[in-house]
């Protein structure tokens, strides 16, 4: 393959053509698909009567091609691998052409492919071109009938977009069903399903009065796991109506479970198309994570009928407009629907760890982009999560009542349309009348911008002073920044009575719980009449994505810990109080000095455990320790064993100090009631477990005792596969073994269960780590052509196993390139993915970067596709 090109943001241009309608006949075969279809189309005012018609098309036959009726000779088009032009066509015509494709051959689940014996879709983003040759982008809208012919026998069901209007029988045993779609819509939203399907069935009665049927369509031994995402779709439904007053607007809503899908899911148009991992669940086989995950992917892809279908991209560079503003969305109905502080911890925990590591990465960029080489590599932490946060900050800057008129303002100004980020950020300058074009830096500038705060009191003026300093590191393309406008939320905790002080600023009230507005590289804040010594509790429920440093002492943390009246704030204190013991012990570690465990921290985890808390799923976050993937993040140059250590040590002291809290705790959070997946539940599940991870830690009898008996009690997935895990990770191969084969035979025929089998094995701590993946590729349950696989053993492994990926002898590392050199002909779009942890060599010594750099360049070295191309290439910039 030739060096692929970049695609320039600035570089955009109108169509010359569009398209208004389109009819599309499927013939379905597995090796030899016919896909008729006739466009409407018309040119734009402002192109040139030569203006010749540019069609994308990849992988496709031509068959037949024609203008209104009249076949082309073969001058008055030109064919290539990317597409097809027409020279000179009419201002006004329709285009019917006939290709034949393979879905059979489709490895790379992008287009039309066969999963399972199932016929399925993915266009997003770029995936109609294999289908048929179209012009492929959002801005283009069209209304879509579309027949779908198949075998009777086999493929009992065939959906698609929209209403089914006719369908009958064919000759030969097949038949046939016509569906139209009367929302225009671009490509990337259309969908077609093909197969032996079962369908569950429900109904939703919108705000207006409207009756919607619901559909949730599956294999049929997986009826008996719909109920949850069902019950999430109605009450998202419900959601959407009650917070931005959206009602859904066809009379048929749909969802298919897959089992070869690239990403979570996709929501498409009427007919959202899901992993299986992200719809199915059963208290037996889904943990409660599982569950809370369905809840949140299905809000997600209804969401989008208004946040991205019915006003949809413009280009792909304007990505974040419509999954920036639907995570925030899902995130809010998440929290809403369960434990909001907990959400918000989960999130930004996560956040913090994958999304920084991102932004300071070689494949950092804006939330929206300037360039790319592949928009698939694009679906990133940073165009969602990050877009997510500048969202939020959004909404917090104009308040939610002006941020509910500036999205109903967007919805009705842009119905029907493809728009772009600045006419969304506009309607809520425009609702608020405040003046946002310093925010919009939000959205050009990469990188994580780092927050120096110091704070002082002065006591013969009852004043707070407090500067913070800001600064964004440069990241790839982008050497210089500005400053940009930071929200930060904050109180003044006062030491004397632990309340949040009232807070004066240049002679105006914002209450006890404030915001200050950063612009400036540095500003010193005044806070009056403060009557107390304060500490500062800054940043609260983490107000804007950015790295915050003050220099807190440990008693201050361990105030604020017991403290803070924001629960996200008590929560962080808490883990920039272990952090503060974990730099110690890292570095004792590094210098071979004897680790001594810091009696503050212990003694805040002791009174964490004795008072408890009302919200036990919050207590549950705070007992729990960085992870090893955070602690590197806050590490100048990361050292993996010394982390593991250092970690491993401050878990096996605590255990050991706090052994009959935790063991208390367990036992009080026992509940023999029958599995729900309610918050309440889940947060008393979580305490319990994290009790029993301390005690497990130093594998004390009882602790054993209580894993065992977990695991064997088998009362729901949550609880099984915690022990499971811990009974694998201990150093006793007479606990692991028995517990995972049992796991893996009464599961085998679960595909999904089996992915949570593999998962567990592969993040043994134990040296044998490495030699299990390899054992389990081999696996059958195990395929590299099914991405939930790929991802429950290599990419599970490669992020989550550090101390074995990372091993010294470059094994972990040879391993990854072995399988993204295969994956990159099998599915691009994985194997690009699968990269990431090779790219982030600059955080290493001297001797991996060398090992992770020559496993790079011997990926490079192969014929690439532009996906993996273009990782590659960022990361040996
Ligand atoms: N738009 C989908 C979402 O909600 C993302 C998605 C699903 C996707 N499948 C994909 C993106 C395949 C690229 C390729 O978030
Ligand atoms: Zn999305």
């Amino acid at each position: 393959m030739s060096e692929p090109k970049p695609i320039h943001r600035h570089d955009y241009r109108p169509p010359a053509y569009r398209v208004t309608d389109v009819e599309l006949t499927f013939e379905l075969d597995p090796a030899a698909t016919q896909v008729k279809a006739s466009l409407q189309l018309e040119r734009h005012p402002q192109s040139g009567d030569d203006a010749p018609l540019e069609l994308d098309g990849e992988q496709l036959t031509l068959k037949h091609i024609a203008i209104d009726g009249q076949s082309l000779a073969n001058d008055e088009y030109a064919l290539s691998d990317t597409g097809l032009t027409v020279y000179n066509p009419p201002r006004q015509f329709r285009l019917d052409t006939v290709v034949e494709i393979a879905p059979s051959e489709n490895t790379a689940l992008e287009g039309l492919y066969l999963s399972n014996g199932m016929y399925c879709t993915q266009c997003e983003a770029e995936g109609f071109r294999r289908i048929t040759y179209y012009p492929d982008r959002p801005d283009v809208m069209a209304t879509f009938a579309t027949t779908v012919i198949g075998d009777r026998a086999s493929l009992p069901v065939l959906l698609s977009n929209g209403n089914p209007l006719e369908r009958g029988e064919l000759p030969g045993g097949r038949h046939f069903v016509t569906w139209r779609d009367p929302f225009p819509k671009p490509s990337y939203l259309f969908a077609l399903v093909a197969g032996d399907l079962q369908k569950v069935e429900d109904r939703f009665v919108t705000m207006s009065g409207r009756e919607v049927t619901l559909q949730l369509w599956v294999e049929e031994e997986n009826l008996g796991k719909t109920e949850h995402a069902m019950a999430s779709l109605k009450r998202a439904m419900q959601w959407d109506e009650e917070t931005y007053g959206r009602e859904y607007d066809l009379d048929l809503f749909m969802i298919v479970a897959v089992n070869d899908f690239n990403m979570g899911a996709m929501e498409n148009k009427g007919l959202n198309i899901f992993n299986s991992a992200a719809v199915l669940t059963h208290p037996h086989t889904a943990t409660d994570a599982a569950f809370q995950r369905v809840e949140g992917i299905v809000a997600h892809e209804y969401f989008h009928n208004w946040s991205g279908n019915r006003v949809t991209c413009r280009d792909w560079f304007q990505l974040s407009l419509k999954e920036g503003f639907t995570v925030f969305r899902d995130q809010c109905f998440s929290a809403d629907v369960n434990s909001a502080p907990v959400k918000r911890i989960e999130d930004v925990a996560f956040f913090r760890t994958a999304q920084f590591a991102e932004d300071a990465g070689p494949t950092a960029h804006p939330v929206r982009p300037d360039h790319y080489i592949e928009i698939g590599n694009f679906y990133t932490l940073t165009i969602y999560e990050k877009g997510a946060e500048v969202v939020r900050m959004l909404s917090n800057l104009v308040g939610w009542e002006a941020f509910r008129r500036g999205s109903d303002l967007y919805f009705e100004r842009f119905d029907g349309q493809a728009v772009t980020i600045e006419d969304f950020v506009d309607c809520m300058a425009e609702a608020s009348g405040q003046d946002l074009s310093q925010f919009m830096l939000w959205y050009s500038q990469a990188g994580t911008p780092e927050i120096d705060a110091y704070g002082e009191y002065d006591y013969a003026n009852a004043e707070y002073h407090l500067t913070l300093r800001q600064r964004t590191p440069a990241t790839p393309g982008q050497p210089e920044k500005q400053p940009l406008h930071i929200p930060v939320r904050l109180g003044l905790v006062g030491t004397k009575t632990g309340r949040d002080l009232a807070l004066t600023l240049e002679g105006e009230s914002l209450g006890s719980d404030g915001v200050i507005h950063l612009r400036e590289a540095e500003q010193t804040f005044v806070f009056t009449d403060v009557p107390e010594a304060p500490v500062p509790s800054l940043l609260r429920g983490f107000s804007a994505p950015v790295q915050l440093r003050f220099p807190y002492g440990r008693e201050d943390l361990a105030f604020l810990l017991a403290n803070d009246s924001d629960g996200f704030n008590r929560w962080d204190a808490g883990q920039r109080l272990a952090m503060l013991a974990l730099d110690d012990l890292i570095a004792a570690h590094r210098n071979g000095v004897e680790k001594v465990m810091d009696t503050r921290v212990v003694e805040a985890f002791r009174a964490l455990l004795e008072r408890g808390s009302d919200d036990k799923a919050v207590l549950a976050e705070m007992l729990t320790l960085p992870s090893e993937a955070y602690i590197a993040e806050q590490q100048p140059l990361v050292d993996v064993e010394a982390i593991h250590a250092a970690r491993d040590f401050v878990k096996q002291s605590l255990a050991a100090t706090l052994r009959e809290d935790f063991l208390r705790v367990y036992e009080e959070n026992v509940s023999e009631a029958p599995y729900a997946p309610e918050p309440d539940q889940i947060a008393r599940r979580s305490l319990k477990n994290v009790a029993l991870s301390y005690l497990m830690a130093i594998e004390d009898e009882q602790g054993i005792d209580i894993a065992r008996r977990q695991f064997e009690a088998d009362h729901n997935m949550t609880d099984v596969r915690h022990a499971l895990t811990l009974l694998t990770h201990s150093s006793r191969d007479d606990l692991a073994a028995p517990a995972l084969r049992a796991f893996g035979e009464k599961w085998a025929h679960d595909t999904l269960v089996m992915d949570q089998w593999f998962a567990i094995q592969v993040t043994r701590p134990q040296p044998d780590a490495l030699d299990r993946v390899k054992h389990l590729m081999a696996h059958p349950a195990f395929s590299l052509k099914n991405p939930n696989k790929v991802r429950a053993l290599i990419g599970t492994f490669a992020n989550q196993n550090r101390i074995n990926f990372h091993r010294a002898d470059g094994e972990g590392y040879r391993l990854l390139a072995d399988v993204v050199i295969e994956l990159n002909r099998l599915n691009p779009e994985i194997a690009a993915r699968l990269v990431t942890p090779l790219t982030r060599w600059q955080r290493f010594d001297e001797s991996r970067q060398e090992l992770m750099k020559g496993e790079l360049e011997r990926i490079r070295a192969e014929k690439l596709s532009p996906n993996v191309y273009e990782v590659i290439e960022k990361a040996l910039a």
